[in-house]
């Protein structure tokens, strides 16, 4: 018996970084299926061709009726589903509040809050009905901290740790539990596009803080992040909902 043994799982932001290593950390330990969604076929395809587990599924999170066809499907095919880990997320411009534009703030909040409570609305259902549910909401140091350059990816953030806390209090007693996770840096695609931005970043480079790995002096590895994310998922956090668990090595002491 392993820790997700028959358990169905959606991972959004499945086929890159840290959900592509939660979404291969679910199936080996054990999973029936694991939904990895995404809106690029290649990266999907490409996981699933190494882990027969891992079933490709092109879904935007930030569309409403893709997230309700896409839950029914799976709940057509496996009468369930069990485990959410809601890490899609998209980056946005590296530049100061006033340069902000509004079209980058709707795209950054179209994925990142809109899709966040959108696979929660559609799984909450299910997951009530069988009371059973484990859901995970990637946040981040950038929604516990105020850092520069960043006002829509980061006030993003804000609103999943809120989301999370909101749908957890409704929740809990019925079987279901909502956390998050927030990490530091991460390598993965998102840390590269966000150090390239800001080296273009006119005006000097980004405070100190920013940076600032916390006390390990690297980022951490995806894995290292899906196991705090696993973690949440499984049956040994059952009496945690409602939390924020910091994964970001020591950076927002
Ligand atoms: N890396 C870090 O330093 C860091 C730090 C703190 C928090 N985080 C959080 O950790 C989570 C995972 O990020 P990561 O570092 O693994 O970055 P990543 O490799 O860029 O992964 C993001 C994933 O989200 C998918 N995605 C983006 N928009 C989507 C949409 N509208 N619908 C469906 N999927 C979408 C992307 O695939 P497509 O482009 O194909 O859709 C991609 O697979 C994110 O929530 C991020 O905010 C990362």
């Amino acid at each position: 018996m392993t820790r997700f043994s028959g358990r169905v799982a959606i991972v959004t932001g499945g086929g890159t970084g840290i959900g592509a290593a939660v979404a291969r950390q679910l199936s080996r330990e054990g999973a029936e299926a694991v939904y990895i969604w995404g809106r690029r076929k290649a990266p999907l395809e490409a996981l699933a061709r190494c882990d027969a587990r891992c079933m490709p599924m092109t879904v935007d999170v930030g569309d409403e009726n893709a997230v309700q066809n896409a839950v029914a499907a799976i709940v057509a095919r496996h009468g369930r589903v069990d485990l959410l880990a809601n890490m899609a997320a998209i980056s946005g411009p590296c530049v100061p509040t006033e340069r902000y534009a509004m079209a980058d703030f709707e795209r950054v909040y179209r994925t990142n809050v809109f899709g966040t409570f959108l696979t929660m609305k559609y799984c909450l259902p299910h997951m009530q009905r069988n009371g059973f549910g484990a859901i995970v909401n990637a946040c981040s140091c950038s929604g516990m901290r105020g850092y520069a350059n960043e006002i829509g990816y980061g006030s993003s953030k804000f609103a999943v740790l809120g989301m999370t806390r909101n749908a957890a209090s409704e929740n809990g007693r019925n079987g279901v539990r909502i956390n998050c996770v927030s990490p530091g840096w991460v390598d993965t695609d998102m840390m590269d596009e966000v150090l390239r931005g800001y080296e273009a970043l006119e005006g000097g480079s980004p405070c100190k803080s920013e940076l600032d790995h916390g006390t390990m002096d690297r980022p951490a590895t995806p894995d290292e992040v899906a196991e705090a994310v696993c973690f949440l998922l499984s049956d040994a956090a059952g009496y945690i909902n409602g939390a924020n668990l910091t994964c970001d090595g020591g950076k927002t002491l």
